[in-house]
């Protein structure tokens, strides 16, 4: 009972030296098991604040509690934010994903084998690998030591359901030590160093601040369209080397491939959402899911490989190394992020004996996200 009674505090997460990382934050003492309204309020601001919100030492957390505290972002949302399309076992994102049991929007990743958790028995996680996305992975003998980022993203399904505006990842076991190089092999040389299964986190508010003038009223202008299915309709495809987007090889299924698409549930979304509490602006495009874009003038660019490399000359600069938080995972570490202010990505490859187990939830949006033109109190 002495935790309650100590107030919550807030400070900045330190950056790294030569880190231009303006995002993230620590909250400490937060009871969340037993949220006030007043604590509640507190995280929010935040939240929408510093974007990424550390809290540490929370091993006792129940997924209760963790669902609890990101369906309070949004009450009126209903289920996970990818709803039952992971069922569909050609999606991409089907083999990563486990459901705990008796708290369905808290799933269950990670890698290597673990013998019971909250009423799983005998699960294999694995984590997902570049090897099976990207193009050109990194060589058999350079594995352990360099890696990628596996594929930057927002977490949304981004076909009949709204983007979630907040997601939790919450450590429940880490292994311990190692670092790698991350590389971007994109022509640039650039490079990261990070720690093994990092979370990498950019921010949406930086990659439209560092935009041009010209490239800032295009985004504030244009509309994303993204595939139907997209999910499905990507799994032939392959990344490029940065994370940061899809080759363009004819590789995705083509409509008849794809379950019924119901063109009412195609998602056409503004490439820019306003932050509800500060009213800045993000980038928020989720890369390897563009089909199209609708401008201001109601033209739509629908060559997919003009619109994939619109998108990636608008967000590369954002993910150059000195503005990527890698976050360096300890068990009992929860992070919760802004879905809908940030971008992240899935790091590393882990040997099958290296066990890691998080929990992550998030919940389809009960509103699409607010557009540039919004209106914030
Ligand atoms: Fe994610």
């Amino acid at each position: 009972m002495t935790v309650a009674s100590t107030p919550m505090s807030v400070s900045r997460i330190p950056a790294p030296p030569h880190s231009s990382v303006d995002f993230g934050a620590i909250i400490e003492n937060a009871n969340i098991e037993n949220m006030t309204d007043e604590d509640f309020a507190l995280i929010r601001s935040t939240l929408y604040e510093h974007q990424v919100v550390l809290f540490k030492n929370q091993q006792g957390l129940t997924p209760k509690a963790q669902y609890e505290l990101t369906h309070r972002f949004d009450p009126a949302a209903q289920g996970y934010g990818h709803g039952k399309t992971l069922d569909a076992k050609r999606s991409i994102l089907h083999p990563d994903l486990k459901t705990v049991p008796h708290q369905p929007e808290v799933q269950i990743i990670g890698n290597g084998f673990v013998p019971e958790y909250e009423g799983l028995k005998n699960i294999k996680l694995v984590h997902p690998h570049h090897r099976k996305f990207h193009k050109h992975p990194i060589s058999e003998e350079d594995d352990l030591d360099y890696t990628r980022f596996y594929r930057w993203h927002i977490d949304a399904a981004l076909y009949d359901l709204n983007p979630p505006k907040v997601t939790t990842l919450m450590a429940v076991s880490v292994p311990k030590g190692r670092r790698q190089t991350l590389r971007y092999d994109d022509g640039t040389g650039e490079e990261l160093d990070v720690p093994l299964g990092t979370t990498a986190f950019v921010s949406g508010y930086n990659m439209y601040d560092i935009l041009s003038e010209e490239d800032k009223e295009f985004v504030r202008t244009s509309r994303i369209e993204y595939a139907a299915h997209p999910y499905i309709w990507m799994s032939g495809a392959k990344s490029r080397s940065d994370g940061l987007g899809l080759f363009s090889d004819g590789l995705e299924l083509s409509e008849s491939e794809l379950p019924p698409i119901d063109e009412s549930k195609i998602q056409i979304l503004p490439m820019v959402w306003k932050n509800p509490v500060t009213g800045q602006l993000a980038v928020q495009i989720h890369p390897s899911a563009v089909r199209k874009i609708h401008l201001a003038n109601g033209q739509v660019i629908d060559d997919l490989k003009e619109v994939r490399e619109i998108v990636h000359r608008i967000q590369r600069p954002a993910i150059a190394p000195q503005f990527v938080y890698a976050h360096d995972w300890e068990e009992g570490d929860l992070v919760l992020f802004n879905n809908q202010g940030v971008l992240h990505s899935v790091v590393g490859a882990f040997r099958e004996d290296e066990v890691r187990l998080f929990r992550q939830c998030n919940m389809a949006a009960s509103e699409a996200p607010l557009g540039p033109e919004a209106v914030v109190a």
